[in-house]
């Protein structure tokens, strides 16, 4: 036996990879936000693992319900995404997106949803039991999402795909309570006429038998009643007579049935718990999802939709209107368009081109109140609010003609302080008055970015606008030599040195790489 730690997990080529992210800043484009401009609702075209890295200064904590929906690694290929990717790098994929998507769970009432079906969906619940701790799995549903059987099934017709989810916190997490379904109503009635409303009946008899659970009752025809041998009453004596005399026994329409106890509608839980079981008729299939598509986008129907009942369930029962939910695979817009409709605040991620050609215009119909889907009709929504639309912005850094990093061009004065801000943890904040005051981690500690030259008399005028306690790091491309420990209350560094190393620049999408390896793979056996 060695003494090395052992642990139970999933290894695959390549997890130990280690991904240093490039927090990069989020660009509007304003001519894309649409409706309220006070509206926080963002809309992200980029890569999901560079947009969530992006979010994660602002939203670490802040997200209660994350639903996704990735590519589920079938091997077919769709049209607007590369679904073809092979098992590891299947998991290299997800693993890392997984892991900022945890950081961004509101801490103990968030909950992630994944949609995934059986080719990866063990693989993936061991991943996440990783990721997430085994002991915050809360269950899996079963979506029926084709509600009739496939015949041409080579094998066996697979009519449901899986929703893992896992709380940030199982202790602490709760769910909200679903609505009542009428055939549950129905079964209370009110054959007596009783004020207090419908009623149904329970049984007034348990199993076993009890020290005093045997004993008469006296029905109100003079019927006598007791439990069979073996049994007992659910109540004693003296809290039977009680109910009989609160008319709360039902003795049958002819008084001299045996005894049970009326339920009152009005006393019941008002709502119901979810189960696991998720049938099309209650949330919808995926021809529903695809009918709702040709009435979006008749021209250019998104291939692999979700219905929007089945995201309404999941916000249902994870979210209160005004909380924050978050799609990384926004696909054709689901998510967000079902959380506007409901209320809820959302980040949408999508980094194909239908960003544009199916989200944008989806969730500007929604703020319109014109999406013509059937839920708007059920929810009788009818417009407003509105989103933002943001890119990524480019890798602060791209290397030269000699090889060396050097700040891209396209980065302005206000986009490098807002970047170096974010590479430093320190809070976008221009002062309106103070050009030194570019952002803050503290209310003492503040960020000066410059792509000028500082001289010592410029740190003296910067040094004697600050107030005792107050300190400042300044981040510029160089300095006069009499600069470097000049105040206690002031660190000079130069940029781009100061980040290099930190993280990986000019990178701009963690998924060339699987899809060009699994290209390349292909090209290589196409050619043996
Ligand atoms: C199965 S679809 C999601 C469908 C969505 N639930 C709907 O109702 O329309 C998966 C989506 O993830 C997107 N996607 C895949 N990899 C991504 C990545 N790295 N960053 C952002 N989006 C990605 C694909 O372009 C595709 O639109």
């Amino acid at each position: 036996m060695t003494n090395k730690k052992q642990k139970l997990e999933l290894t695959w080529i390549g997890k130990d990879e280690e991904l240093k992210l490039e927090p990069r800043i989020l660009i509007e484009d304003p001519d894309k936000s649409y409706g309220d401009k006070s509206a926080e609702n963002m809309l992200i075209h980029g890569d999901n693992l560079l947009a969530l890295k992006a979010l994660e200064q602002d939203f670490a904590g802040r997200i209660k319900c994350i639903y996704i929906d990735p590519p589920y690694n079938t091997g077919s290929a769709f049209e607007h995404y590369d679904d073809n990717l092979e098992h590891s790098t299947w998991l290299s994929l997800i693993r890392p997106r997984l892991e900022i998507l945890k950081n961004l769970l509101h801490p103990t009432q968030g909950s992630i949803w994944i949609s995934i079906d059986d080719d990866e969906s063990h693989y993936l619940k061991v991943l996440c039991d990783e990721v997430f701790g085994r002991k915050n799995y809360v269950s899996t549903m079963v979506w029926q999402k084709i509600h009739s059987i496939k015949n041409d099934a080579r094998h066996i017709s697979v009519n449901h795909d899986y929703i893992l989810l896992y709380a940030s916190n199982i202790e602490t997490v709760s769910f909200n309570l679903l609505d009542r379904t009428s055939e549950m109503d129905e079964r209370y009635r009110n054959p007596d006429n009783d004020p207090r409303g419908p009623w149904q009946s329970g049984d007034l008899v348990a199993n076993e038998e009890r020290s005093n659970g045997r004993f008469d009752i006296l029905g109100p025809t003079g019927k006598i009643f007791n439990v069979p041998a073996g049994k007992h009453w659910v109540y004693s004596q003296e809290n039977l007579k009680q109910l009989i005399a609160e008319n709360k026994i039902w003795f049958g329409v002819n008084r001299d049935s045996f005894p049970r106890k009326k339920r009152f509608l009005s006393e019941v839980q008002q709502g119901r718990k979810s189960d696991t079981w998720w049938t099309s008729d209650e949330v919808g299939h995926n021809q529903e999802a695809k009918r709702e598509m040709k009435v979006l986008f008749p021209e250019d129907v998104f291939d692999t939709p979700k219905p929007e009942r089945l995201i309404k369930r999941i916000l249902d029962l994870a979210t209160k209107p005004g909380d924050w939910v978050l799609d990384s695979f926004l696909g054709s817009g689901t998510t967000s368009a079902v959380a506007h409709k409901t209320g809820r605040k959302h980040i949408g991620i999508e980094f194909g081109d239908h960003a544009d050609t199916h989200c944008l215009p989806r969730l500007k119909k929604v703020v319109d109140g014109n999406d013509g889907l059937a839920l708007s009709e059920a929810l009788g929504w009818k417009g407003g609010g509105g989103f933002k639309f943001y890119n990524l912005a480019p890798s602060l850094l791209r290397k030269d003609t000699f090889g060396n990093f050097v700040i891209d061009e396209n980065y302005n004065a206000n986009m490098l302080a807002a970047a170096m801000c974010k590479h430093e943890g320190f809070k976008f904040y221009p002062d309106e008055t103070l050009c030194w005051k570019h952002g803050k981690s503290t209310e003492a500690d503040f960020i000066f970015v410059t792509t000028g030259f500082i001289t010592a008399e410029q740190l003296d005028k910067v040094h004697s606008e600050m107030k005792a306690g107050e300190s400042l790091l300044i981040c510029v491309k160089s300095f006069a030599p009499e600069c470097e420990n000049r105040f206690a209350n002031i660190t000079v560094k130069k940029i781009p040195q100061m980040i290099l190393g930190k993280c990986e620049f000019a990178k701009d999408n963690y998924d060339l790489n699987i899809i060009k390896a699994t290209e390349a793979e292909a090209e290589e056996s196409n050619e043996a």
